[in-house]
């Protein structure tokens, strides 16, 4: 009982390790996919959008038209994803030292990672745990945005380069005298670290309680097998033996129980004829 115990703590720790590391490696592979997917977001907006907007963003006095702006596409991306319910506890953010929209004003935490990035370039990503908002561990990823298009520049070197509508929505003190080249800012997904996973314990539970229900069943399922084959012939070969039961159950088998049943006829056949001719 003492190994059978020790075993199935010993097995519930492995699962639980095997499962944390299948959990994190999940989750960290989902925040990687997002980062893609915003990445690819602010080529389609570089590549396909601003080239079209971008004119009319250079003469127009009206509003200035935000979706030409990678960064804005892939927030707002973000955002309606957010919608979807199986989203809403992740985040993407674009934080920046010296951001356009003072929404992108890096936090202490962010402004850390950004120095880092600044400090190594070979460094291409930092990810990690920290706490969350919620009770839940937030998992993050984070890359460091680099200025590797002229195409920036044009909003983002001098403000008189800028559009006048941009200059009008966003001011023209900050998300300024970027460099080609430079670190501007960083791209940082947060997710909850168990993104939609059951918690270990949790799994752990699951699996005790799924081995548990199985393992009940298969004793019930060879309990009553073993009575069928082994239990209620023998029973009948004892009540045989005794004398208190004919042997026509066991008479058609042809198995073992058949022969001792057999057997144990022909010795009382025996008897009964040495009874005969004693008397005789
Ligand atoms: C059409 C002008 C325009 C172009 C082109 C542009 N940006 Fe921006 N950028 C903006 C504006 C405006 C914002 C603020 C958007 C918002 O409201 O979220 C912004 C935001 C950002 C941010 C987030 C931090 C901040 O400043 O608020 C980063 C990082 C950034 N841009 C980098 C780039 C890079 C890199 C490129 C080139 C691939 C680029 N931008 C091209 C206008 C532009």
């Amino acid at each position: 009982m003492g190994i059978q115990f020790a075993a199935l703590v010993v097995a519930v720790v492995l699962v639980i390790t095997g499962y944390s590391l299948v959990a994190h490696q999940y989750v960290s592979s989902q925040a990687h996919q997002f980062m893609d997917v915003m990445l690819a977001v602010r080529q389609y907006t570089s590549r396909k959008v601003n080239p079209i907007i971008a004119p009319i963003n250079a003469v127009s006095d009206e509003a200035f038209l935000a979706a030409a702006v990678p960064s804005y596409s892939a927030t707002k991306v973000f955002e309606y994803l957010r919608l979807n319910n199986a989203y809403a506890d992740f985040h993407y953010r674009e934080a920046s030292l010296n951001p356009t929209s003072s929404a992108d004003l890096a936090d202490e935490q962010e402004a850390q990672l950004i120095r880092r990035f600044m400090a190594n370039p070979s460094l291409r990503e930092v990810s990690g745990t920290q706490a969350g908002r919620s009770d839940h561990r937030q998992y993050f990823v984070a890359k460091p945005i680099r200025l590797t298009n002229e195409s920036c520049l044009s909003c983002h070197s001098t403000p008189d380069r800028a559009p006048r509508s941009q200059i009008r929505a966003y001011g023209s003190k900050n998300g300024f005298g970027w460099k080609l080249g430079e670190v501007v800012g960083a791209q940082i997904v947060t997710l909850p670290e168990d993104a939609g996973l059951p918690t270990p314990g949790r799994f752990a539970l699951l699996l005790v309680l799924a081995v548990g229900s199985m393992s009940i069943l298969v004793v019930l399922a060879v309990n009553r097998v073993f009575s069928r084959l082994v239990l209620r012939p023998l029973s009948q070969l004892l009540r045989l033996l005794r004398g208190e039961q004919e042997d026509q159950d066991l008479d058609g088998r042809r198995d073992e129980f058949g022969a001792i049943a057999k057997g144990i006829a022909s010795i009382r056949a025996y008897l009964t004829r040495g009874d005969e001719s004693d008397r005789a």
